[in-house]
């Protein structure tokens, strides 16, 4: 999801990488959490979690890592929601008016195909659709099929292209669903 395009550059300026030991650091806090809560489950976050989403995007994305001010700068940003699985799992999206974006999604490697991006998934389409969304996009490139599976099985479709969006030169699909209405109570 991390692109060449817009956003990318938004945070690159935001955001210089935390320092690799910083990373690593938090990272093997993560891990740790894993070992000793595997019932965590997800929670909404905030900007004092970037470093702790910043953690597990540089595991999950080890190529286009995000830095903790790049979370941080989006967090603070209206309509932004984080998510995170204590387990090791983020996700990002963003609500404007009646349209939401994925922004990022990932797992820790030694942690996938236990159903966390599946879960977060959900949850992130659910506080979409609370927050009035009503249809959800997300761009992905179009080698990684696991996350395109993973897309597919949650009723995504592809609406679109984008000619060498990443910055690896790659083309990307962009998906989207349509989102239930949710009534106000
Ligand atoms: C894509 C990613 C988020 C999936 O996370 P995950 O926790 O392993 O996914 P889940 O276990 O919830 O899988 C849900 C479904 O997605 C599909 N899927 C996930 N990984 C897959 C893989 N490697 N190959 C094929 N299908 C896969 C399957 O349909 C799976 O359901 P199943 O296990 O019942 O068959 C993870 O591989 C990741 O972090 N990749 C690197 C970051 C990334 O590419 N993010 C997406 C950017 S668009």
């Amino acid at each position: 999801m991390a692109a060449a395009g817009r956003r990318a550059a938004l945070y690159r300026s935001a955001a210089r990488p935390a320092a690799p030991w910083r990373v690593a650091a938090t990272a093997a806090r993560v891990e740790r959490g894993v070992l000793n809560d595997l019932a965590a489950s997800i929670q909404s976050v905030g900007p004092t979690y970037a470093a702790v989403l910043a953690a597990i995007h540089a595991a999950a994305f080890p190529e286009e890592p995000w830095g903790a001010a790049a979370f941080q700068t989006q967090l603070e940003m209206h309509g932004v929601v984080g998510l995170l699985d204590k387990r090791g799992g983020l996700l990002v999206l963003r609500v404007t008016a009646d349209e939401a974006e994925i922004l990022t999604i990932g797992v820790l490697p030694s942690l996938r195909r236990r159903g966390l991006a599946r879960g977060l998934l959900h949850a992130g389409l659910a506080r979409a659709s609370g927050l009035g969304a009503t249809s959800i996009f997300l761009e992905v490139d179009m080698g990684n099929r696991a996350a395109q599976a993973l897309y597919a099985k949650s009723g995504f479709s592809e609406v679109g292209r984008r000619k060498r969006y990443y910055a690896n030169g790659a083309d990307a699909l962009v998906l989207r669903l349509e989102l239930p209405s949710v009534s106000p109570a």
